[in-house]
């Protein structure tokens, strides 16, 4: 993850480096072309103003002070601007009235004058240097006093050091860029800490919750919320978590399952052993009596084997009966009592619960697989037990009834009731008012959610239809209604 924000960074500073030098190169330019011309203009300005001054002096003086007037008009000039460079020259390109600070006329300036003087053009040139700039401005007049007819009196040539302007844009560009610098580390450093935030984080954090997952941490959720496209990756994640965790608990449920059918084969197994040297200790007994019929105890001794005897042949029916897995036919009045006297293991259930059981006598026999309808009524009377957990009366009621084509059995209890609210979800899985093994308090009945949904499940192939009854405080009552021909597969 380090180095996707290491990435998202860099592309912030190059974009931003990019935009910023841009910027600075294209206001660089701008500056010399303002330059440029501002230079050009108060050249030409000038060289144009100089010019109709000769014009003016030569026109308006005679020979002898022509020279004299031009000279001192000229010095004037040149120190109104001490920036800048004045000379006149004649049509021969001699310098007149020298200044001393530009002597000397290069090929480049005598072919540029020539090109002035003779075509009456002004024009402006920079040297090879890129410094000087230079305008040149022909100038014509009447001719001295009392003559006719225009001459071209030479042309005057202004010239502007360009220097201080190329430093000052030189310095605005090296403020542009370092300003520009300091902007992009910091806009930079900003802008990647809050994409770190908004891009990097969340992905981050569904990367652990990823990493959590696949380590078997089936809590593990991303707390990121957004509207965007991150939020509804967050909101993908945490779906397919909870679908993971659904699938997970399932197979600790089936795990559970498999478990308990191996309990089940080796609960038979012992039963099965139990069952010879009970009858040698039950066949004792009974020989003793008839040899020593003084003798105490040994009727109870006899009374107890039966009693053992009689739990070991629950064990065995039960646990056979629940190995198998075809369907066969059942009698649900002999399945309830094999699983309430299996209950009776339970103290709370052998001695602090009332128990009423009506069975119908003439229950027809419905088909199906045994663990089916065991695992389902014995849910619905653990979940009866639990209800009762802290009900001053506990009464457990059963009671079968045979109905048309069918067979009704019905399960109340006198415990908690359930509250309306609650009533349309106690069929979904995962759905449960209990705590989790490990949460609950000593004595305090646990639970997974998962008991009526399997009921439901278990119930289907046979057509079967579970509907609860509840009243808060009072009890509840579930009734289970199963044809006896209906659901073929
Ligand atoms: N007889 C009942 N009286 C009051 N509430 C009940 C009764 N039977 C079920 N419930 C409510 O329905 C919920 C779901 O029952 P369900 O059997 O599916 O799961 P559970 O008993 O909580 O856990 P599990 O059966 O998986 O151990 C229970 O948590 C409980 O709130
Ligand atoms: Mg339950």
């Amino acid at each position: 993850m380090k180095k996707l924000s290491a990435r998202v960074t860099l592309a912030v500073i190059v974009i931003l480096t990019t935009g910023i030098g841009t910027f600075a190169f294209l206001a660089s330019l701008y500056e010399i072309r303002v330059a440029k011309h501002h230079a050009e203009e108060s050249c030409r300005d000038w060289a144009s103003a100089v010019g109709y001054g000769i014009q003016a002096i030569v026109d308006a003086s005679g020979k002898e002070e022509e020279a004299r007037l031009i000279a001192e008009f000229l010095e004037r000039q040149r120190g109104h601007n001490a920036m800048m460079g004045l000379q006149a020259f004649d049509v021969h390109l001699r310098e007149m009235f020298p200044s001393q600070r530009f002597p000397v006329l290069n090929p480049v300036h005598s072919a540029a004058l020539l090109t002035a003087i003779k075509a009456g053009r002004d024009t402006s040139y920079y040297e090879p240097d890129g410094i000087l700039l230079n305008h040149l401005q022909p100038v014509w007049t009447l001719g001295p006093v009392g003559t006719t007819g225009g001459l071209t009196w030479g042309a005057v040539r202004v010239t502007m050091s360009m220097e201080e302007e190329w430093n000052r844009i030189r310095r605005t560009t090296i403020t542009l860029l370092s300003g520009g610098l300091i902007a992009v580390v910091v806009t930079g450093f900003l802008l990647s800490r809050w994409l770190r935030r908004v891009v990097v984080r969340p992905i981050e954090q569904v990367e652990s919750t990823l990493t959590a997952l696949a380590r078997g941490n089936m809590k593990a959720r991303v707390s990121w919320t957004s509207g965007d496209e991150l939020g509804s990756l967050a909101r993908h994640v945490n779906q397919m978590a909870d679908a993971l965790a659904h699938q997970r608990e399932l197979e600790l449920e089936l795990l559970h399952l498999s478990k308990l059918s191996d309990i089940g084969a080796l609960a038979q197994g012992i039963a099965h052993n139990l069952k010879s040297p009970l009858t040698a200790v039950r066949g004792f007994a009974q020989l003793l009596q008839m040899q020593h019929p003084d003798l105490q105890h040994l009727d109870a001794i006899v009374r107890s084997a039966d009693q053992i005897s009689d739990i070991v042949d629950n064990i065995m029916y039960k646990s056979r009966q629940e190995q198998r897995g075809d369907r066969q036919p059942i009698d649900l009045n002999r399945l309830l009592r094999e699983e309430l006297r299996f209950l009776e293991a339970d103290s709370q259930f052998k001695h602090q619960t009332e128990k009423v059981y009506r069975f119908a006598e003439d229950l027809p026999a419905v088909e199906g697989v045994y663990s089916d309808f065991s695992q389902c009524f014995t849910n619905l009377i653990r979940n009866a037990l639990d209800a009762m957990h802290k009900s001053n009366r506990k009464q457990l009621t059963v009671e079968t009834e045979k109905n048309g084509d069918g067979v009704i059995v019905r399960v109340s209890d006198t415990g908690s009731g359930i509250p309306k609210e609650h009533l349309d979800h106690i069929f979904e899985p995962f759905f449960t008012t209990k705590p989790i093994v490990g949460e609950a308090k000593p004595g305090e009945p646990t639970g997974t959610g998962l008991g009526l949904s399997t009921c439901v499940q278990l119930m289907k192939p046979y057509g079967a239809e579970i509907a609860a009854e509840s009243e808060v405080g009072v009890g509840t009552t579930f009734t289970v209604r199963v044809p006896t021909r209906a659901g073929g597969a």
